[in-house]
C-alpha cells in the first residue's frame, strides 16, 4: 500500500524595506511556530542554499567594481533558482511552512522601482524560474523609509544596498505598497513604525488567521 501524500505547507514570505525589524520579527514567527508544533522550515533570499549564500556575498560586499543593474537582478534570480530546488520546494512537498526572509517581491522594490529595471522582464524571469510558485501569504513590515534608515544605520557597517539615497528607499516602499494594495487577499501590512509591544501581537494575530485559514 502507498503512503498518502502529505499535504503541501504553506509558503510564507516576509518583506519590507531596510530596517522595519524583520530580524526581530522573524524571531517571533519562528517562537509562533515552535509553540505551535508546525514543521517549519526557515530560510531566506539571497541565500539560504551554499551556492545562493555566496552570491548574497557577492550582492552585498562594498568593492570598486560598480555591480550594473542587470547584474544584479540576474544573480538574484541564480540565488532564487537554487533555492526554490534545493530547499523550499523538497519543504513545501514534506508538508511543512516555509518562511522566507524576502522573496520575488523584494526584487520588484528593489530591481524593480528601486533600479529602474523593466517590470516586465522581471515578470519573465518569475515565470520561467518559479513556474506557479508564488507565496501563499506575504507579511509586508511597513515602516516609513526615514524610520527605517535611521534603524539600519545604528549597524556597524551598512552593506551595498543599505548605502542607498533615501529616494531609493522609497520607491522600494512604495513599490511594496502597491503590491499589497494590488493583492490584499495574499499580502498583510504590519506597521512596525510602533513600539514592538504593539507589532508582535499583530504579528501573532497574522499567523493566526494563517492557520485558520488552512485548517
Ligand atoms: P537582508 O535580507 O538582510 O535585508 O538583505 C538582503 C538585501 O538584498 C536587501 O537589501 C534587499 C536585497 N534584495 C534585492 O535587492 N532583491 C531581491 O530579490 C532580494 C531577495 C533581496
Amino acid at each position: 500500500m502507498s503512503e498518502s501524500q502529505p499535504q503541501r505547507g504553506l509558503f510564507v514570505t516576509i518583506e519590507g524595506g531596510e530596517g522595519v525589524g524583520k530580524s526581530t520579527n522573524i524571531a517571533t514567527i519562528e517562537a509562533w511556530l515552535i509553540e505551535q508544533g508546525i514543521a517549519h522550515c526557515l530560510t531566506r533570499e539571497p541565500g539560504g542554499t551554499a551556492l545562493g549564500e555566496k552570491i548574497r556575498g557577492l550582492l552585498l560586499t562594498v568593492e570598486q567594481e560598480p555591480v550594473t543593474e542587470h547584474a544584479e537582478l540576474l544573480l538574484v534570480f541564480a540565488a532564487r533558482a537554487q533555492h526554490l530546488r534545493q530547499v523550499v520546494e523538497p519543504a513545501l512537498a514534506r508538508g511543512e511552512w516555509v518562511i522566507c526572509d524576502r522573496f520575488t517581491d523584494a526584487t520588484y522594490a528593489y530591481q524593480g522601482a528601486g533600479r529602474g529595471l523593466s517590470v516586465d522582464f522581471i515578470r519573465e524571469l518569475e515565470q520561467s524560474i518559479q513556474g506557479d510558485l508564488r507565496p501563499d501569504c506575504t507579511l509586508l513590515l511597513d515602516a516609513p523609509a526615514a524610520v527605517g534608515m535611521s534603524r539600519a544605520g545604528e549597524r556597524a557597517e551598512l552593506d551595498r544596498f543599505e548605502r542607498e539615497q533615501m529616494a531609493f528607499f522609497e520607491r522600494v516602499r512604495d513599490c511594496y505598497l502597491a503590491r499589497a494594495a494590488a493583492e490584499p487577499q495574499r499580502f498583510q501590512i504590519i506597521d512596525t513604525a510602533r513600539p514592538l509591544a504593539q507589532v508582535t501581537p499583530d504579528v501573532c494575530a497574522a499567523l493566526d488567521r494563517l492557520k485558520q485559514a488552512t485548517c
